[in-house]
């Protein structure tokens, strides 16, 4: 009895506790982090298991139909939940919520609260409200409120440089998830990137859906990427810039070349194609074509020649024929990228793509061709890898290997995968001699002499 006190009595079992579910792309997990500190800052603790949560919230993503299902999945689970412990608060926040709003509420009466990217700061105002009756936040507010991030991890940080965006991928439910562009402003993610240097952070990934376009809507003064870019490179303590995603259409030269001045900024840019064909292209609204690509990848290949290129692809855009595809096949092997995300095309509700009824292309096919690329893909990744063996490579540790826990983990700054054996702490930067190289990982040794005379 007297032990069952005292656990009643423990922080823990006061304080209330939350669990967030994420889904979709870093934005999203730059969100949930950003929902976690503001929770702890109204004296909300984390609970590793939903089982134990007094707030459940799930941070969706609707890029594809795979991502909504999947979600609408673990909901289901919540609602078993809430049907034994009807206290239990449930949430349901991010692009999937956006996307159908207040329908969430009739299609699933148990969520106690919604709200969209950009009204995540809403949520706290909601659970310290006198009345927890269920409400909808939709509003595009520009960027939500300077809300402190519980980082993942110590060293390495996501910094949000603008919200929403103005292109019009005819395939993409994102503009109508996350709203019109909106940059932050220059001198708050600077003071930003700073706290975060003071705070320990080594690595700070710059988050967009069209960086490369940052700036450009800012008043009294315009700013570009690459200024952005080499004023975060000049801060103490920052070791490697990254970001995602650019746009092929803004990939300028100044961009290009900060990559080969700027110390900091890492050899890798994820420059999404989608398709090889200008006429696809064309279709999805991507406003360059196959040349202009070609042209960013020469461009990127003169001034860096050792930076990693990645991109996305779609296959089976309605219309793409046989031939569209091959030209897809033809710049991937022609460029070699490090890697890439390959997607079949998913009609997205409210999309121009999805009212597309000519030129379907069957299951089937979008299947087979699905194969043929990662076929490819991962040959030209695989041997794009092995100009690694041999060489010593800067490696920032993540932790131990996740198939193998006596070994560790960590990147390069190619944004390449490092599995080796050594001494290294997470967080330490270590040089890490390559001993062989698969297409997504590399497999090496710390080089403990350089360590020994460190
Ligand atoms: N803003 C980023 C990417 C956002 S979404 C950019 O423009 O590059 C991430 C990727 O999902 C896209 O690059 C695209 O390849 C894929 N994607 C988006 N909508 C899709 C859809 N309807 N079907 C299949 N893949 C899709
Ligand atoms: Fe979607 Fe295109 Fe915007 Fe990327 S640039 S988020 S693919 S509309
Ligand atoms: Fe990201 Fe998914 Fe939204 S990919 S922007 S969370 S639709």
């Amino acid at each position: 009895m007297a032990l069952r006190f005292v656990r009643l009595m423990t922080p823990s079992r006061i304080q209330k506790r939350y669990h967030v579910t994420t889904f979709g792309c870093q934005m999203n997990e730059h969100d949930s982090e950003r929902m976690k500190g503001m929770l702890e800052g109204i004296g909300y603790v984390e609970a590793a298991e939903q089982a134990e949560a007094d707030l459940i919230l799930f941070n969706t993503c609707s890029i594809r139909e795979k991502a909504d299902s999947r979600f609408v999945a673990h909901l289901g689970h919540a609602s078993a939940v809430k049907k034994q412990r009807p206290e239990v608060l449930i949430g349901v926040g991010g692009c999937w919520a956006q996307s159908v709003k207040d329908e969430v509420f009739s299609q699933f009466p148990f969520v106690d609260v919604a709200f969209g990217p950009g009204q995540v700061h809403k949520l706290a105002e909601f659970l310290t409200s006198d009345s927890l009756t269920a409400q909808g936040y939709f509003e595009f507010e520009g960027f939500a409120g300077d809300l402190p991030a519980k980082r993942a991890r110590e060293v390495q940080a996501w910094v949000q440089i603008s919200v929403g965006c103005n292109m019009n991928c005819s395939y993409c439910i994102v503009p109508s998830t996350r709203g019109r562009e909106v940059s932050r402003p220059f001198e708050a993610l600077l003071a930003e990137c700073e706290r975060l240097a003071a705070d320990g952070v080594k690595e700070i990934t710059l988050l967009g859906q069209n960086v490369n376009a940052y700036g450009r809507d800012l008043r009294p003064e315009r700013r570009q990427f690459s200024e952005l870019l080499r004023a975060v490179d000049a801060i103490e303590g920052i070791d490697r810039v990254r970001y995602t995603s650019p746009h092929p259409k803004d990939m300028r030269e100044d961009v290009i070349l900060a990559h080969a001045e700027l110390p900091s900024l890492c050899e890798h840019i994820h420059l999404p194609l989608q398709a090889g064909s200008s006429r696809i292209l064309k279709a999805m609204k991507r406003t360059y074509n196959r040349e202009r690509f070609m042209d960013r990848v020469a461009l990127i290949r003169e001034h860096v020649p050792d930076c990693a290129i990645t991109t996305d692809i779609i296959v089976g855009f309605p219309g793409e024929t046989e031939a569209d595809f091959r030209e897809t096949l033809e710049v991937v092997e022609e460029v070699g990228f490090d890697g890439a995300f390959t997607f079949v095309f998913s009609p997205r509700r409210g999309t121009e793509a999805a009212e597309i009824t000519e030129g379907l292309v069957p299951h089937e096919e979008k299947v087979e061709r699905m194969q043929r690329l990662v076929e490819v893909v991962q040959r030209r990744g695989h041997e794009r890898a092995q100009r690694f063996v041999g060489r010593t490579l800067e490696v920032l540790v993540e932790g131990p290997s996740r198939t193998d826990p006596t070994r560790l983990r960590g990147r390069s700054r190619h944004g390449k995968a490092v599995n080796f054996t050594g001494l290294a702490l997470p967080g330490e930067t270590v040089r890490v001699e390559i001993l062989s190289a698969s297409s997504q990982t590399l497999m090496g040794e710390e080089s403990l002499l350089a360590r020994a005379l460190v």
